[in-house]
């Protein structure tokens, strides 16, 4: 059996209805539960439903076999995990952000509020500008609106909260989608069935990338 840390919310319904297509559903599931763990004798699979940002840990430390998570969290936290397949889901952009009528100060540092410290402090430090960064834990856009910071770098998806609150996108940092993360001693072990999940996925993601492209 195997073992996969799913993201609680919106994305990680949608990746559990691909994995569940894809021959891995599990009997007992229902959205609505609270239930954190199911799992399915017969599809050889178990499931935990894991806040979004420690997916990674959970499959690093080996308490999941596999699991999906954003590439922002991969970048930030830089794992020691395999990660095997770009889902093509989740999309959005790391960015740096700030008021509309920004004027960039060049002669002290700028003040960066974000969750993604690391992300952040690379991204200055490649260009060799000096940062003082601010750790926030959400609603990252009030820092620049109460002076609490320049700028904040954050992901955009819609870009609807950068708009409904007077700020715009300055710069982006990279592209971001979500992941499907193996521990390492697991895919030694259990190769053969991670590599089947793998397939079976590959194949929905690609279907639905020729979807994709004909709609466009
Ligand atoms: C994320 C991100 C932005 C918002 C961007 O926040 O931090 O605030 O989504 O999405 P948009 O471009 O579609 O408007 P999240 O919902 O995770 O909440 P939090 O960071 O405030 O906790």
């Amino acid at each position: 059996m195997i073992s996969i840390a799913l993201p609680k919310g919106r994305l990680g319904e949608k990746v559990y209805r691909l994995l569940a297509e894809s021959g891995y559903a599990c009997s007992d599931y229902t959205p609505e539960n609270r239930k954190l763990v199911f799992s399915d004798e017969k599809s050889g699979v178990r499931y935990f439903w894991v806040k979004p940002a420690d997916v990674a840990k959970y499959v690093e430390l080996g308490a999941a076999d596999a699991g999906v998570a954003g590439k922002d969290i991969l970048t930030e936290y830089a794992p020691d995990v395999y990660e095997m397949l770009d889902l093509n889901m989740g999309k959005c952009r790391m960015c740096v952000a700030a008021k509309n009528d920004y004027r960039e100060d060049t002669f002290r540092p700028v003040k960066v509020a974000t969750k993604f410290v690391n992300t952040a402090r690379a991204y200055y430090a490649a260009k060799g500008r000096d940062a003082e960064i601010i750790k926030l834990h959400g609603s990252i856009e009030l820092a620049p609106l109460l002076g609490l910071s320049d700028v904040i770098v954050d992901i955009v998806e819609t870009g609807t909260t950068l708009k409904e609150n007077d700020l715009k996108v300055f710069e982006t940092i990279s592209e971001i989608s979500t992941r499907f993360i193996v521990n390492k001693a697991s895919y030694r072990f259990k190769g053969g069935e991670i590599d089947a999940v793998l397939e079976k996925l590959k194949e929905k993601t690609e279907c639905s990338d020729r979807k994709d492209t004909a709609k466009r």
